[in-house]
């Protein structure tokens, strides 16, 4: 267990605003919005965005576009772009779009794997067998995602033990790197670090990255308990934003601005900006009508705002 002074140095901030975050929209949201979104967190540094999901348009409409996204963004060396992918067909869009890394998802309980995916967990990974043959053909970065990793909406709790299972066959697969999610954001640091390091017995803790929704106000606390353990990756999403449309009444990721905040108040380097990405969720809360739930993203936008309105620049603050 690392203590506050013997913390990784670098950290890898995933950012799944463009995927996680506006999957659960209502309203379509144009591609041009998307491709803006994308273009500005690449400016800000981000090291990875996870950009679009070639899944079936019946089941999640918002990312319908997906194609038209990845055609239409400015590639920064140094981003990585990534792409959900169900199945073989997802697989060959991904493929066609150049995304730079595909994210086969699948469930620590049967029941949201059936809700999610429409199968089983055993079935899920059969279907991602040619999956991972393609990617390795092509050269392509494969990741797993294991959603409900600390708690079901329909199973209810859900063992380390589990979450290990499927990391052993996500492993088998050759996955490069796996996420442990909690979906609905039910986790607390104690069972994430429970979780991460039976999972950390089967496969590199470095290969390991933490995807945390903050439904409860966990999220934070638990990206600080996962990082304890050594845990250098996480996911987040720009502003708070998301959910997922199989997982009722959960809300966004952990915020970008709030991991960033944080992880450079440690000390932490991220190669992110985070003024960039600060304006980065006031652009796109103001472009899809949403609140901010950024709570670092709200102070410093209404820092700079008050520093503005006394004749200060807000190019000096922050
Ligand atoms: P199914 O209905 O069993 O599949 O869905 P199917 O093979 O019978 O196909 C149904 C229709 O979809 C067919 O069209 C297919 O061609 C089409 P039709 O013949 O009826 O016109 N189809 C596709 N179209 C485009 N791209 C594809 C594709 N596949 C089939 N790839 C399936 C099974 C897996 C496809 C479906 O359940 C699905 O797409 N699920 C995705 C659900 C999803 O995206 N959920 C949100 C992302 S996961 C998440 O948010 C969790 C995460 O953030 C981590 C966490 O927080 O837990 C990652
Ligand atoms: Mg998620």
């Amino acid at each position: 267990m690392h203590s506050l002074n013997d913390l990784p140095r670098f950290v890898e901030v995933v950012e799944v605003g463009p995927r996680d975050g506006l999957q659960n929209e209502a309203n379509p949201v144009p591609a041009a919005v998307k491709i803006d979104l994308i273009d500005r967190l690449s400016a800000a540094g981000m090291p990875h965005v996870e950009a679009a999901a070639f899944v079936s348009p019946k089941w999640v409409p918002q990312m319908a576009g997906s194609a038209e996204v990845m055609a239409g963004i400015r590639r920064r060396p140094g981003t990585r772009y990534s792409a959900l992918v169900p199945n073989l067909k997802g697989m060959e869009a991904a493929l066609a779009a150049r995304v730079d890394e595909v994210v086969v998802f699948t469930a620590a309980s049967e029941a949201f794997a059936q809700k999610n995916i429409n199968c089983s967990i055993a079935e899920s990974i059969e279907r991602f067998r040619p999956v991972a043959h393609a990617a390795k053909t092509a050269g392509v970065r494969l990741r797993g995602s294991i959603s409900v990793a600390l708690g079901c909406p329909y199973q209810g709790e859900v063992q380390p033990t589990a979450v290990v299972d499927v990391v052993r066959r996500l492993a088998d697969l050759g996955c490069d790197s796996i996420d442990i999610a909690d979906t609905i954001g039910v986790g607390t640091p104690g069972a994430v670090q429970a979780v991460f390091d039976a999972a950390s017995r089967v496969f590199a803790l470095a290969r390991l990255a933490g995807h945390f929704h903050d439904t409860y106000g966990q999220a934070l606390a638990n990206v600080l308990a996962a990082l304890q353990l050594g845990v250098a990756s996480f996911h987040a999403s720009v502003a708070g934003l998301g959910g997922c449309p199989y997982a009722k009444g959960a809300t966004g990721n952990v915020a970008t601005e709030d991991v960033v905040y944080m992880l450079h108040g440690l000390g932490i380097d991220t190669g992110v900006d985070l003024r960039a990405v600060v304006q980065t969720g006031d652009f796109i809360t103001r472009a899809i009508g949403r609140p901010n739930h950024s709570r670092a993203g709200r102070a410093l936008l209404a820092k700079w705002a008050a520093e503005q309105g006394n004749g200060t620049s807000a190019a000096c603050a922050a």
